[in-house]
């Protein structure tokens, strides 16, 4: 009991300084998911020793006490909390239990996202708004009214007509746009101003601003899902039907709001928002279900801090803490050298990941990430795991020193430099360097490019170490028994060598499979050799572009900067990009050997911008088609002479938008440029 009282004694004081930080400092050292690990604790310990229960536990409230930089408000009715579940089983006790106490089967529930930010309560009385509040502890906030005053999104006056109720109260989260966010610290940086955390302390920290003019600079925007106190009005009999009310009175409620009904809509909908996620123009930590029927709700009734006909489901987490094992650098296919971290593997996202990368040295001196760090690392979706910030309050090795990049790359030692105004530091190695040269292969063997199939990354390498191949050319000499020899010295250096093979069998079916793919890709077309040869900033866009205007390897070999500049969308730097590599004698001798070696490509008649009914037209092909995939669309558009970009801008002309096409189809209907729809486009295709 001794033990039980004092880890009771422990969770208690480890959250009240978590919710201190969270609430008041804007300043969090654990994630989400960690405080949601330590407040379960807590409860579980409290429900198995009731005992031990105070009223002022953190288990009892649902945030922390206003901070006194503020005048505090009394809510006329409490802000509570919601219950999480973090599995589809804790979702269908939820549901069972509703099924049980009110007898309803399949009951409708209003369907949420759970927007990341800070809540709050506004009033208004006889349709005027009069007063905006933090949650706070959950019975008293903070009065932030003349901050909500800035908040653009946040009526001023109900849109009632005649009689507005006496009092409403609407419930709501403010929050900061993820693009707002990044545009703000973007700013923040250059101006050499603090950035924000994440959208979430940004917008808690402008919020609880003591000057409005600081909060009316910051980009704020506010939804609404819930009503607090209500005098003088009718309400509908759900809650669904209430935010459709509150639109009508102006308030922004998320697009992404809907019903369900049983289990089983509750969880399509978990999956879908889920993998619309990293599309929404806001951070969501999961989504929340309500039981739709008021009377229901009031049925179920509520425990200590949440009610008992909501829950909130949540998202893997997206940040964990770990620690810093090693700092090392990768050296990409153009020399650029970025350093990454080796830290204790962790959960992140739902899976585990041991590497996350700090983009460049000027990242790292920002965040000053040293060996023996605690970090917050975080993975959304596919993205690339990374770094977001060092826990200040972890304990830092005494003997630790800010990390520099190496004055030499750890793959061929040639010096490493970094050019005036550029963020990216470069291994000045060039095609010397094995690193380079190995993703030099792997690009060039890649699918859009000469599409080789089976050619990746480890074999790249262990082609190059073992000397097997010096150049992209190389790889047209090789034969099984070169690929026999990488395997036998791989084997042998990795201590891999396989008994059937030491009892004289060799498997060599890989090896002829790979010699044919290399053989296949000898005949090829301009543009994706051109996009295979690897010349910075000609991505496969730009290599269609240069084989198009050009037509043959010949005539863009001997175009100089005047010629260069003409094409379409090439500028200034791309131009010396490709004269720059064709330059270059070892260039052209791969040039030469490629040919020499069989490689072919379809080199054709140029093709100007006059060319056909889309030339000089830029086309953005978003959402999903039926009838074909967006490349083909893509090829076929090309054909006609439209240049396929992938993001909207005032240039584009013309946005062809599939099944749920989403922030590219808003931005063209804002833009008021042309729009087709799938069925357009097949007439428009045909005619042709
Ligand atoms: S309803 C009685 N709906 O989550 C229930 N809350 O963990 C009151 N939140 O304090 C809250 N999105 O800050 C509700 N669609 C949503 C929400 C939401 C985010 C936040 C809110 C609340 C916290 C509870």
């Amino acid at each position: 009991m001794a033990d039980t009282a004092r880890r009771h004694a422990e969770l208690v004081a480890r959250i009240r300084d978590a919710n201190h930080r969270y609430y008041q400092l804007d300043a969090p050292d654990i994630t989400d998911a960690e405080y949601d690990l330590l407040l379960r604790e807590l409860e579980a310990l409290e429900t198995a020793h009731p005992q031990l229960v105070q009223a002022n536990s953190p288990s009892q409230r649902v945030g922390d006490a206003p901070s006194g930089k503020f005048a505090q408000v009394r809510h006329a009715l409490p802000m509570l909390s919601l219950a999480n579940a973090f599995s589809d089983t804790e979702v269908a006790e939820f549901v069972e239990r509703i099924e049980r106490e009110t007898g309803d089967d399949l009951p409708a529930f209003s369907v949420e996202p759970k927007l990341d930010g800070l809540a709050i309560s506004l009033r208004y009385e006889h349709g005027m708004f009069v007063r905006g509040a933090t949650r706070g502890d959950g019975s008293t906030g903070e009065d932030v009214t003349a901050n909500l005053r800035t908040v653009k999104s946040i009526p001023m006056q109900l849109a009632t007509g005649l009689f507005p109720p006496e009092v409403l109260e609407v419930r709501g989260e403010i929050i900061m746009p993820r693009a707002d966010f990044e545009a703000y610290n973007a700013r923040a940086r250059a101006e050499g101003r603090k950035p924000l955390a994440n959208p979430r302390n940004g917008a808690a920290g402008s919020l609880r601003q003591l000057d409005a003019a600081v909060t009316a600079q910051r980009p704020l925007t506010f939804y609404a899902y819930a009503l607090g106190e209500v005098q003088g009005a009718d309400l509908p009999a759900t809650h669904s039907q209430t935010l459709q009310w509150l639109r009508q009175l102006g308030f922004p409620v998320s697009p992404e709001v809907g019903t369900a009904a049983g289990l089983t809509g509750l969880l399509a909908y978990y999956k879908s928002i889920g993998e619309r996620r990293d599309g929404l123009p806001y951070d969501i930590d999961g989504v929340v279900y309500k039981l739709d029927r008021f009377d229901r709700q009031q049925e179920m009734g509520f425990v200590s801090r949440a009610p008992r006909w909501a829950i909130a489901h949540k998202f893997p987490a997206e940040e964990a803490r770990t620690t810093v094992e090693a700092i090392e650098v990768n050296v990409g296919r153009t020399g650029a050298v970025t350093p990454w971290v080796q830290m204790t593997p962790v959960q992140v996202g739902g899976v585990t990941v041991s590497r996350a990368t700090l983009h460049n040295a000027d990242q790292i001196a920002r965040l000053d990430v040293r060996v023996g760090d605690s970090v917050i690392i975080r993975r959304a979706g596919d993205v690339i795991p990374e770094v977001v910030r060092v826990v200040e309050s972890a304990r830092r090795p005494p003997d630790s020193v800010p990390w520099q990049m190496p004055a030499h790359c750890p793959d061929c030692g040639s010096a490493i430099e970094r050019e005036a105004g550029e963020v990216v530091a470069r291994c000045t190695g060039g095609l010397f360097c094995p690193a380079q040269r190995v993703q030099a292969v792997v690009h060039f063997a890649s699918r859009r490019a000469m599409d080789i199939e089976g050619l990746g990354e480890r074999f790249a390498q262990d082609l190059v170490t073992f000397g097997l191949i010096q150049t992209v050319a190389d790889l047209y000499r090789l034969q099984v028994a070169d690929f026999l020899e990488m395997k036998r010295r791989a084997d042998a250096r990795d201590d891999s060598t396989p008994a059937t093979v030491k009892a004289g069998k060799i498997a060599d079916k890989w090896a002829q499979n790979l010699v044919a793919a290399i053989e296949a890709s000898r005949n090829t077309t301009l543009e994706r050799l051109l996009f295979a040869l690897g010349i910075s900033d000609v991505g496969e866009s730009t290599a269609k572009t240069l084989a198009r205007h050009f037509g043959s390897l010949d005539a863009l070999m001997a175009a100089d900067e005047a010629a260069l500049q003409q094409v379409p969308d090439i500028g200034p730097v791309v131009a010396a990009h490709i004269l720059h590599f064709f330059a270059q004698s070892h260039n052209r001798e791969v040039i030469a050997e490629l040919r020499a070696h069989g490689v072919r490509w379809t080199e054709g008649a140029p093709q100007r911008a006059s060319d056909g009914p889309l030339s000089g037209k830029t086309v953005v092909l978003t959402g999903a088609l039926e009838s074909m995939s967006r490349d083909e669309a893509g090829a076929k558009l090309e054909a006609l002479g439209a240049r396929v970009s992938g993001s909207v801008s005032k240039k584009t002309a013309l946005l062809i938008a599939g099944q749920a096409a989403g922030s590219k189809l808003a931005k063209a209907q804002d833009l008021g440029l042309e729009v087709w729809d799938e069925a357009q486009l097949l007439a428009f295709l045909a005619a042709q």
